[in-house]
């Protein structure tokens, strides 16, 4: 089970904010999980301490050194065998399945790029998997980093208040979740849907499943290809006028 998350980052303030916020700082804080960041820059030498360098074969933006940045990730590994994971456009798609993966390691080590990006045979020679938050470009890893890190720990054995919020999460049984509802019963002029106040758990628990049944069907139908659906959920939703 996830206890560290080690970050190679340029920027290590960038995580403070997220040992001291919300779900990420309570983890923290309870001692169920520990961040540290390990700064390439630190192992920069010369004055400068400089940590990116112009392109071979010339081009715009710069990429990161290869020596510092290396030396930060094996300290970021030392004493454990975790995979080291770097954060790139171009690496495999974080879903669902890959971050229950991810929390089940005892150590994630997260390799944040910067410019444009890291020098390729740092890649070959100590990056052992890449994951992409999609398909569009940020400016530095450390965006996807905060993703991963708050995606994991919110999996982590009593990091949720209830522990089965994440079990009914989108994703989790291969459907996005059912819409919720609080307070007022009746908002500009809009109610809540009658079962959820009629205190009946199964029809309630029927009718979230029709709901993210619909729901994965309408917004995401490459989804219930792969979803656990019995004969009966398949039929009611091909009969379903609009799904
Ligand atoms: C400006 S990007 C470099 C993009 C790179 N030149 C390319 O086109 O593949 C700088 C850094 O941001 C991070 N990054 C950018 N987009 C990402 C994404 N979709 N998922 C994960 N990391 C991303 C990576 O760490 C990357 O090295």
């Amino acid at each position: 089970m996830l206890t560290e998350i080690h970050v190679v980052t340029l920027f290590p303030d960038w995580f403070e904010h997220l040992k001291d916020v919300g779900l990420t700082g309570r983890a923290v804080e309870e001692g169920r999980v520990r961040m540290r960041c390990f700064n390439p820059r630190e192992h920069a030498d010369g004055v400068h301490r400089s940590v990116d360098d112009r392109p071979y074969g010339g081009g715009p933006g710069m990429v990161m050194r290869p020596e510092p940045l290396a030396q930060a990730i094996e300290a970021a590994r030392a004493g454990s065998a975790a995979p080291v994971s770097g954060l790139s456009p171009q690496g495999r798609p974080l879903n669902q399945r890959a971050v229950e993966q991810l929390a089940g390691r005892d150590r994630l080590i997260l390799v944040c790029g910067r410019y444009e990006g890291i020098d390729e045979r740092v890649n070959e020679a100590l990056i052992d998997e890449e994951w992409s938050i999609g398909d569009f470009v940020l400016s530095g890893g450390e965006y996807a980093a905060a993703a991963v890190m708050d995606a994991v720990i919110r999996l982590l054995p009593g990091v949720l208040g209830h522990a089965s919020s994440a079990a009914q999460d989108s994703f989790s049984q291969g459907l996005l979740d059912c819409p919720h509802y609080t307070r007022p019963e009746t908002w500009r002029e809009r109610r809540v849907p009658g079962v959820l106040l009629t205190g009946d758990h199964a029809a309630i628990a029927r009718w979230r499943r029709e709901q993210a049944l619909l729901r994965t069907a309408r917004r995401r139908p490459d989804l219930l290809e792969a979803a656990e659906l019995d004969d009966a959920e398949r039929a009611w939703l091909e009969a379903w006028p609009e799904s």
